[in-house]
């Protein structure tokens, strides 16, 4: 795949070989997002950071991957305080901020939307999320962390036995999860949610049509014993009401009563966050933060350095970063 010049909106863009390159890059970020050093290789780009949704990770994360490489964010956050209020099309406004920019990213809460407005960009656009379809540098960044908490025990992509647990049906961070998984060798997936909150079947045959073992269940007893389990939260903002997701809400508790029950001794715990803390939701509960086996802010800070190599590949110079280094001189415990 030719990422120099092109737009990241699907998962469905990527095959072994330019996940590789998108992971190899992304531990090369380590010294700069750990402030070991500074890289200004994007001094003067700018990116224009589009965020329709609400999102702390994603909008702080590309930002901040961006300002690492020595570039300049510009932010728009929520409709209200764009002229799509005004019922401007998202053809319009790309051909405006694409002006403006050197790369985009882009979060709203349609289904398909930021390809939509992609046709109208004259740089790179990266989706951020498009409603309940597709989450592709959250699956990235998911399959990094795979990646290094599985090199703790000698394993890498292949083989993998992973569940999927939640809102399975909304989820896109798992869609799109799903589909990279389907592009290595053996993986066993387990998909634990309500029967109403189902893997869509597009997704399931991802995995089913290239030869992997999917398991479809709503019971956690005897179906957590693997390498990962992946929490997702109830996706409210994609229900009709509130009491049409709270049916639905705490059903799925992961705790260490549960974890010591039905999972291995080292499984390793993700979620792409946030984590429902309220109590009638809790699917992820505090009682696990002391687990070493609970990856999820490491996966949140994997989030800078995988949105870093994802700039450096759409722009051109992920083999420019070492002539553009320099020391750090402030004060910093930062540590990747
Ligand atoms: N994981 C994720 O997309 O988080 P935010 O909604 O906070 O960006």
């Amino acid at each position: 795949m030719k990422f120099e010049g092109n737009n990241i909106l699907s998962v469905s863009q990527f095959d072994r070989e330019s996940i590789a390159k998108i992971l190899q890059i992304s531990a090369q970020m380590a010294p700069y997002a750990s402030r070991q050093k500074r890289c200004h290789v994007l001094n003067g780009a700018i990116l224009s950071n589009l965020f329709f949704e609400p999102s702390t990770r994603t909008r702080v994360s590309f930002g901040t991957a961006f300002n690492l490489l020595g570039g300049f964010v510009r932010e728009t956050v929520g409709q209200e305080n764009s002229s799509l209020s005004k019922g401007e099309s998202l053809f319009d406004t790309a051909q405006v901020i694409s002006g403006y920019s050197d790369v985009i990213a882009m979060r709203h809460p349609q289904m398909h939307s930021v390809e939509q407005f992609a046709q109208g960009s004259t740089v790179p656009v990266i989706n951020g999320g498009d409603g309940a379809n597709e989450h592709p540098t959250q699956a990235l960044l998911d399959l990094f962390t795979i990646q290094s908490e599985m090199m703790h025990f000698n394993k890498g992509l292949d083989n993998l036995n992973i569940v999927l647990m939640g809102d399975l049906k909304h989820g896109r961070t798992v869609h799109s999860l799903s589909k990279l998984l389907s592009l290595y060798n053996n993986v066993k997936v387990t998909m634990v949610s309500p029967t109403a909150l189902q893997m869509p079947d597009s997704v399931i045959s991802s995995l089913s049509d290239a030869g992997h073992e999917v398991i479809i269940t709503d019971t956690m007893a005897g179906n957590l014993s693997a390498d990962v389990i992946y929490q997702t939260r109830i996706q409210q903002e994609r229900f009709a009401s509130k009491d049409e997701a709270d049916l639905y809400r705490g059903h799925f508790s992961l705790n260490k009563d549960v974890y010591q029950k039905y999972c291995q001794e080292n499984t390793v715990i993700m979620h792409p966050l946030p984590r429902d803390s309220r109590p009638e939701a809790n699917e992820l509960d505090i009682d696990l933060n002391d687990l070493d086996n609970l990856a999820i802010f490491r996966q949140a800070q994997n989030g800078v350095l995988v949105r870093m190599a994802l700039f450096a590949l759409t722009l051109g110079v992920e083999n420019q970063l070492t002539q553009y280094e320099k020391p750090v001189n402030w004060y910093t415990n930062k540590n990747v």
